[in-house]
This record gives structure tokens, sequence and C-alpha cells, in this order.
């Protein structure tokens, strides 16, 4: 079990660290890294600014094949683009924060983003570098076959407080609230379960480094049980 030849499955709730701990991992094993996160808020980004009614699924349903979304892998500076022009601030925004989880919840969102998620992970494994993939359903939908699954969690203040310290100093009670809002809306549609074979990881009470000490562990555990 190489690194180069393997992907690693990181689902779990937002502000559970999962990004970070992704690209850390990915960083330190010479891996590429896909924020799936991004492609369901890009996709959101395009419906907001193409006059979608994000609450419209069948409108939703009939644009899903429209916009261009492309990945950059790069572990140390992931990049969005949408029909060639940069969103990584947009998809940030608050009103994307508010469209995602009903866009999301459109299969034929679902099912254009999974294929072009398998794709990315194709191209990687064909490029000999491995993949770090996050999202939701990575270790249940996308890549069920990954060497390695972690589900990451941590407690909702935790998460807040992490999520408001990335937002730009937010209030994290403002962000608790849109967070756990999310969440309800996250799982209860299709997809966002505990992947079986992941490894359960709490973080709340770990820095970034202990757990992405904790993760490349559990890669070389797997790596000798092969
Ligand atoms: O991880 P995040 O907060 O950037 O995710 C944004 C939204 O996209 C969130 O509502 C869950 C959804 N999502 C999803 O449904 N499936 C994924 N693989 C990744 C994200």
């Amino acid at each position: 079990l190489d690194p180069a030849s393997i992907v690693i499955a990181v689902d779990g709730t937002s502000g559970s660290g999962k990004s970070s701990t992704s690209r850390g991992v990915a960083d330190r094993l010479g891996m590429r890294y896909l924020d799936t996160g991004a492609m369901y808020r890009a996709m959101s980004w395009w419906m907001l600014s193409n006059g979608v009614d994000v609450h419209d699924t069948d409108a939703v349903a009939a644009a899903a094949g429209k916009p261009v979304i492309t990945s950059g892998t790069d572990p140390l500076g992931p990049t969005i683009a949408l029909d060639g022009a940069d969103v990584s601030v947009e998809i940030r925004s608050d009103k994307v924060n508010g469209a995602v989880s009903p866009v999301a919840t459109v299969p034929e969102v679902r099912a254009r983003l999974v294929s072009l998620q398998q794709e990315e992970i194709a191209r990687a494994l064909a490029a000999g570098t491995g993949i770090v993939v996050e999202g939701r359903d990575i270790g249940t939908a996308v890549w069920p076959q990954a060497a390695v699954k972690l589900y990451v969690t941590a407690d909702p203040a935790a998460r807040a407080a992490r999520r408001a310290a990335e937002e730009g100093g937010t209030d994290a009670d403002a962000v608790r609230v849109s967070l756990e809002s999310r969440d309800k809306i996250d799982s209860t549609k299709g997809g966002a379960a505990v992947p079986e074979g992941a490894t359960h990881l709490d973080t709340t009470p770990y820095t970034l480094e202990e757990v992405i000490a904790q993760v490349i562990e559990i890669v070389q555990t797997a790596a000798g049980a092969t």
C-alpha cells in the first residue's frame, strides 16, 4: 500500500477539521487533494449567478449538466473554477452557505458531481500520485473501494468556533446555527452516512498536527496489513 496508488476517503461534518486534516495528510504523503464540498458550492454559485431558484428542484435538475467545474488538486493551494473563472472566494459566501444544502439534495446534481469526482480520482491514480478526497459520501458512494476510509467529527461548539475563525472572525453562535441547519439537511438525505470500514476520528480534544499524525499512523497501519 503506497500513498502513490491509494485513495483516502475522508467523510464527516463541516467544521470537524476534515479539510485541514485532508490537506495536511495529502501534503505530507505527496498526494493530490480533492474538496468535493467545493464542487457542490461551485454548482450552487452557478445556480445563484444564473437566476436558477435553488429551491426549485426541477429547475436545478435541468441545469445540473451546464456548469463546467474544474478542480485544482494541489493540497497547498486547491482551486475551483466555474467555466474557467476562479470562484474560490465566492463559494464561501453566506449566499452559497444558504443555497448549497438544497442544491446538494438534487439527485441530478449528485450524479453529475460524483461522476466528475470519480474522473478526478481515476486521473490521480493514473498519474501515480494517490489522492485524499474529502466530502460526505466518498467512502459510501464516490469511491467505496478506498484503501483508507475516515469519518471525522467534533463537538458542535468546537466546530462552530473553528468555522467562525476560518470565516474571519464571524460570530460563533451564528455559525453554529448555520452549521446545525446544514447538518440537519445533510443527514436526512442519502449519502451522508458513516462508511463501512471507516475509522471514526473525534478531533475535539486534538490539535490539527495531532490529528494529521493520527491519520498518517492509520495509513501506515493499513499499509502494514496488506
Ligand atoms: O464541506 P462543505 O461545508 O464545503 O460542504 C458544502 C455542502 O455540500 C454541505 O451542505 C454538504 C454538501 N456536500 C455533499 O452533499 N456531498 C459531498 N461529497 C460534499 C459536500
